[in-house]
């Protein structure tokens, strides 16, 4: 339990033993809400307007009104970094539907619960940065896009923990899914990235997978470098046969991957080792460290837009 976190909850900044949430919260009972995270560099909170955009993307296709207005959300964000004894930090907004009686319609539920936690930012340890992680590919598959959009950064993530549990089962750091055709979708909590004859192969958004912020800014820095992109339906075996893999997430952002663990329920099964971190996967790695920096530094140089304010 980190102490030293802040915690907002519905309209104040509150003390860790104060922050508690009805067991008749529907985000509780049914998973039914939708959250973000992102990370903060010494102050800053990176991407903040992307996040938020996709909080009330995430809310709209659940039918949830968010309780609060983007300035509002930015000054609750700011309220509890604030409260948060880190400039480099884990930041958390979640809005679930709020208290209710038992009973799926959201109509049962007046009133929202909104949550800010800002804690420690636990880094991965530099091994996976400068030696790469392990990827298995899972059994279970990334939900189906007509059953949930995968756009929708729900609470519930109950495939994606049986995917992470799989990977921990195989001795590997992350998970990957394939969609319910068999293509290659995403991590648990990250995307997935290769090399293939110099180009950076990566699954589109028709994959069902989750559009990731950390995805979207890699891609336009390849379309910067001149990097040949494509964005499309790949298999299992287009992995295997990469000479370089990557994930990307907010809190990992560019993670070379080691190795490569095929499905244990295919025929196929195989091991792919990756000899050092490849040569684009570092120019990425780097290229993302610079546009963290400057993202910073031009904020700070806006002064008071710090808070992010456009009015
Ligand atoms: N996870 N795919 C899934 C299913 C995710 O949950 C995430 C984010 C990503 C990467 O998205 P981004 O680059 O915007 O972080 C992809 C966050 C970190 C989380 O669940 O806490």
């Amino acid at each position: 339990m980190d102490e030293s976190a802040g915690i907002y909850l519905n309209d104040r900044v509150v003390p860790l033993a104060q922050a508690r949430v009805s067991v008749l919260d529907h985000g509780f009972l049914y998973g039914d809400g939708v959250y973000e995270t992102m990370r903060v560099y010494g102050g800053v909170v990176f991407m903040m307007e992307e996040h938020l955009a996709r909080l009330e993307n995430s809310a709209s296709l659940i039918e949830l009104r968010l309780p609060k207005s983007p300035r509002q959300m930015k000054l609750a964000i700011y309220e509890t970094l604030e409260a948060c004894g880190h400039k480099d930090a884990y930041l958390r907004v979640t809005v679930s539907r709020g208290e209710g009686p038992i009973g799926l319609d959201p109509e049962l539920c007046p009133r929202p619960t909104f949550f800010v936690y800002a804690g420690r930012l636990t880094p991965p340890s530099r091994d996976y940065y400068e030696e790469g992680i392990t990827l298995a590919v899972a059994n279970t598959r990334r939900n189906l896009r007509e059953a949930l959009d995968p756009q929708i950064k729900s609470l519930n993530f109950l495939n994606n923990i049986r995917a992470k549990i799989e990977a921990k089962k195989a001795g590997a750091h992350e998970a990957l899914m394939l969609n319910h055709r068999g293509h290659l979708a995403e991590g648990t909590t990250s995307n997935i990235f290769f090399v293939s004859e110099g180009a950076l192969l990566t699954p589109g958004p028709e994959c069902g997978i989750l559009r990731g912020i950390t995805r979207d800014t890699v891609l336009a820095m390849a379309r910067r470098m001149d990097m040949k992109v494509v964005e499309g339906e790949f298999t299992e075996e287009d992995l295997l046969g990469s000479s370089e893999a990557f994930i990307t997430s907010t809190i990992m952002e560019v993670v070379p991957v080691s190795r490569l663990i095929g499905a244990p329920s295919h025929t196929h099964t195989g091991i792919r080792d990756f000899h050092g971190v490849g040569d684009i996967t570092k120019a990425l790695m780097a290229e993302y460290r610079k546009e963290v920096f400057s993202y910073v530094q031009n904020t700070r140089a806006a002064g008071p837009s710090i808070w992010g304010f456009t009015e």
